[in-house]
């Protein structure tokens, strides 16, 4: 068995961090921290275990450490919204926020990511992003290979990651959305939502009375083995699908995923989507390009325990 030598933390090392509740699932450092190296890079991304109701105090403790940026998993992408100093308009448009930038002021009144300034002793601000969204749209397309412009899509969940999810599907121009989630006035608000800035697109709740070419599950159904199915497959079989996507990526095979390759479906879980989204907000911390090759071989090592080559 080998063991890498983990990289020394200095009194110079920059901080990132993902925020979440449940964490443990979490892939990100991995992701993240094989992408430092790969640069050479003295910084370091860590996963911390932040409750809903404590988040604003994290957010706050992180700011005042000085870390670089933080990602918002599992509850608290739209929790976030309104504790942001400044929202970007990817946040305001798709609703919710999974990247955060902390950015200091210069001499000059600029903002500048705390990442990329040296000068450390001016305020600092939190500034919310979305990079979720068009990485959704990104794996749909590479893992899924169905293209969401012109598809029929059921969405499962309006939490965080829903909420983006519908928003961009219309944006890129999904024929007809169906949403469903536990809370149904979630998704009826959605879906008022969709209707009103993107009234191309055909909007409703509840399950579809027509086949689809895309399933996705945004809720957070799956991540525990005694989690039930996301989806009432007595009233909605796989089968009505060409292609089910997984948000949740560990386990690797979720029971929603498998049922679906034995319906004849194709699928694919959220790896993809947590790459893209990561690679971006890496860039958005560091100002550099990622080293995407690096990061998706950090996360198959890590969510395959190293079965794929
Ligand atoms: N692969 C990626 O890069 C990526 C990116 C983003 C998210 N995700 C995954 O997507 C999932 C959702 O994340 P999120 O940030 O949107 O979380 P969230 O804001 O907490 O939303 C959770 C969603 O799951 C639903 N849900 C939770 N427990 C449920 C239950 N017992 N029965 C039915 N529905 C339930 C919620 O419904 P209610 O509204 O009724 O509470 C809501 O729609 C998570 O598994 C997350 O890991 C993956």
């Amino acid at each position: 068995m080998t063991f890498s030598v983990p990289r020394s933390v200095t009194a110079q090392t920059r901080l990132c961090a993902v925020f979440g509740d449940p964490i443990r699932h979490s892939a990100s450092p991995s992701m993240h921290n094989a992408a430092f190296d790969a640069l050479n890079l003295d910084w370091r991304y860590l996963a911390c275990h932040v409750l809903p109701e404590k988040l604003d105090e994290a957010l706050k403790g992180a700011r005042s450490m000085g870390f670089c940026g933080v990602n918002l998993t599992v509850p608290h992408k739209l929790l976030a919204l309104p504790m942001m100093d400044s929202l970007d308009l990817s946040a305001q448009d798709w609703g919710a926020v999974n990247t955060v930038v902390f950015e200091t002021q210069n001499k000059e009144g600029l903002w500048t990511p705390v990442g990329q300034s040296n000068a450390l002793d001016g305020p600092v601000r939190t500034r919310g992003f979305n990079t979720d969204a068009d990485a959704l749209i990104q794996s749909l397309r590479e893992d899924l290979t169905i293209d969401p412009r012109g598809a029929r899509i059921l969405l499962l969940g309006a939490g965080g990651a829903g909420r983006a999810a519908a928003l961009r599907l219309a944006d890129e121009g999904a024929l007809v959305l169906w949403l469903v989630n536990r809370t149904t006035a979630k998704a009826d608000a959605l879906a008022q939502e969709i209707a009103e800035r993107f009234p191309a697109v055909e909007v409703r709740t509840g399950l579809p009375d027509t086949d689809v070419e895309i399933i996705i599950n945004a809720t957070s159904l799956g991540l525990k083995a005694s989690d039930p199915l996301p989806l009432d497959l007595a009233n909605y079989p796989l089968c009505r699908a060409d292609g089910v996507y997984d948000m949740v990526y560990r386990p690797s095979l979720t029971p929603l995923l498998d049922l679906a390759q034995r319906a004849g479906c194709c699928t694919a879980n959220g790896l993809g989507m947590l790459l893209y989204q990561g690679a971006a907000a890496w860039t958005l911390w560091t100002g550099q390009i990622a080293p995407i090759e690096t990061m998706r071989q950090a996360l198959r090592s890590e969510i395959y325990r190293n079965t794929i080559a």
